[in-house]
């Protein structure tokens, strides 16, 4: 048998939108398998499909191990052999490690739950994986990596011949990274099939055998690896050539216009930092996710209690006790996580984007849905939202023309300085490009902009300095004559004092 799984003349469709054309996949045994293709390309749904949470339309035909394959639940495609570790990881966060890795097959004992036998094998099985937490440690106490890792005990607990990975990276560190693509080879070892979903190209280099590219629906081909490069690949995913990744738009720098001094957070999770940007520039924040990155703009943003530190928006101190305090004086932060302070998934997209233009009309004294709708309209456009209609529910995009809606939203409010927290997380190449340009743009107008990114290769494409963060602390600055992978890298693990 070549291939553990087989998809054939796939199709899907939702109202408006034909999300599958007749695609394939075919995996062998112990391989790595990209699933790559610009956002909204199709590579969720067909993993859903795989799932059991979507059902194909007529016509397709699914093998599995030689078998035919239906399922119709994710618990059904688990009991098959196939697991999916999800885009957005939705573990049930109060559960203990060991309930989540037996929920559904509950070891059992005369009719009862055996938790002592079920934490005696969730023990086993996560010092097998060279985890370090309790199996009776409550879930949302872990980083994503560590509940990341639980998924994937889960995933070889069940003795999963395929597991789903959509986007596993998108929320840990690089030193994490590392530690699950040790995972992934010795799965393969074990013969377990890897389907792999990410934008970023580099881990696609070094951890995948195989790719196979989707666009807008379609099955654009297969290859290896080790047949095709970067370009190659940028080519098949967006139809033509993309050769500058990174462009960077000359911009003329001026004076400093935001400050933020000393700033030490209640909680201690920042201790005394300091940042600042001028007019024009693009300042990037750079550092391992945990570093306090987020935690330094969320403190200055007033959502948790400084101990120290003083902030000046254009020359003037600004007194932040909530966020509206700051973003009254011209300051813009688009969050990381779009789903709990970015969004409302259930709005339409003309709503999310339009709530912005909506409550500046109203302080005119006028409402005008009409115009609202205009300017939702022109972002769809400028930045390609893959959208059957501005009248689409947001929860309906695919993850990365979400994140697009976010930053529309913000770009909206004309901020004169904008913070974006890994502004392009689970944004495909063509689409990134789109952003930094909009960035370039921005700073161009003699905007301030600050960026952080987990992603040292965009940070050195973007911006004009950067600042390193480790551990709470400041731990070095770049020019960008200085930039290097290395040295960013370096700073980024300093154990400050
Ligand atoms: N439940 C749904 N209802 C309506 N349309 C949907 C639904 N789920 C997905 N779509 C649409 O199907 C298309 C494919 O979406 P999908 O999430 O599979 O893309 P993707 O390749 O995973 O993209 P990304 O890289 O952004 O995650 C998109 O146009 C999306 O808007
Ligand atoms: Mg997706």
């Amino acid at each position: 048998m070549e291939y553990i799984l087989e998809m054939r003349n796939i199709s899907k469709t939702f109202p408006g939108v034909k999300a599958l054309d007749n695609v394939q996949l075919q995996v062998r045994p112990g391989e790595v398998h990209a699933l790559m293709g610009e956002n909204g390309a199709g590579k969720s749904t067909l993993m859903k499909i795989l799932m059991g949470i979507y059902t194909m339309d007529h016509g397709g035909s699914i093998t599995f191990n030689g078998q035919p394959y239906t399922v119709h639940n994710p618990k059904e495609a688990m009991d098959t052999g196939v697991a999916m570790i999800h885009q957005e990881l939705n573990p049930i966060l109060d559960m203990t490690v060991y309930e989540n890795i037996f929920v559904g097959r509950e070891i059992r004992r005369h009719g009862l739950v055996d938790k002592k036998e079920e934490i005696r094998q969730a023990r086993e099985l996560i010092a097998e994986c060279g985890l370090h937490v309790s199996p009776t440690e409550i879930l949302r106490n872990l980083t994503v990596a560590q509940c990341q890792l639980i998924e994937i005990i889960k995933a070889i607990s069940v003795n999963a011949k395929v597991i789903i990975m959509d986007e596993p990276t998108a929320a840990i560190t690089d030193r994490e990274v590392e530690l699950l693509f040790d995972h992934i080879r010795r799965l393969k070892q074990k013969g377990v099939a890897i389907i792999y979903i990410s934008h970023r190209m580099d881990e696609i280099f070094t951890i995948c055998d195989t790719v196979t590219v989707y666009r807008d629906g379609q099955y654009i081909g297969c290859g290896s690896t080790k047949e095709l490069d970067e370009a190659a690949l940028i080519r098949m995913m967006v139809g033509r050539e993309i050769t500058d990744v990174f462009p960077k738009l000359e911009a003329k720098i001026g004076e400093t216009i935001f400050e933020a001094n000393h700033i030490t957070r209640a909680d201690n999770k920042v201790k005394d930092v300091s940042i600042s940007v001028r007019s024009g520039e693009i300042l990037g924040i750079g550092g391992l996710v945990g570093a306090g990155r987020s935690e330094l703009v969320e403190g200055i943003f007033g959502m948790h209690r400084l101990s120290g530190g003083e902030i000046i928006v254009k020359g003037k101190k600004v007194q932040v006790h909530s966020p509206g305090d700051i973003i009254k004086e011209g300051v813009a932060l688009v969050t990381e996580d779009r789903k709990v302070t970015g969004l409302n998934l259930s709005g339409s997209v003309n709503d999310n984007i339009a709530m912005v233009a909506i409550r500046k009309t109203l302080s005119n004294g006028l409402y005008s849905k009409a115009k609202a709708r205009k300017v939702s309209e022109e972002y769809i456009g400028k930045l390609k939202i893959k959208t059957p209609s501005g009248d689409e529910i947001v929860n309906n995009l695919s993850g990365g023309n979400q994140q697009k809606v976010v930053i529309s939203k913000w770009l909206l409010n004309d901020p004169d300085i904008i913070i974006l927290d890994e502004p392009t997380r689970g944004i495909d190449v063509g689409a990134k490009r789109d952003i930094y340009l909009l960035i370039g743009s921005l700073a161009q107008q003699g905007k301030a902009v600050i960026i952080i990114s987990s992603e040292i290769p965009e940070l050195m494409g973007v911006c004009d300095r950067i600042d390193v963060m480790a551990e709470g602390h400041f731990s070095g600055e770049l020019d960008r004559d200085h930039f290097s992978q290395e040295s960013i890298m370096k700073l980024a693990s300093d154990i400050a004092v």
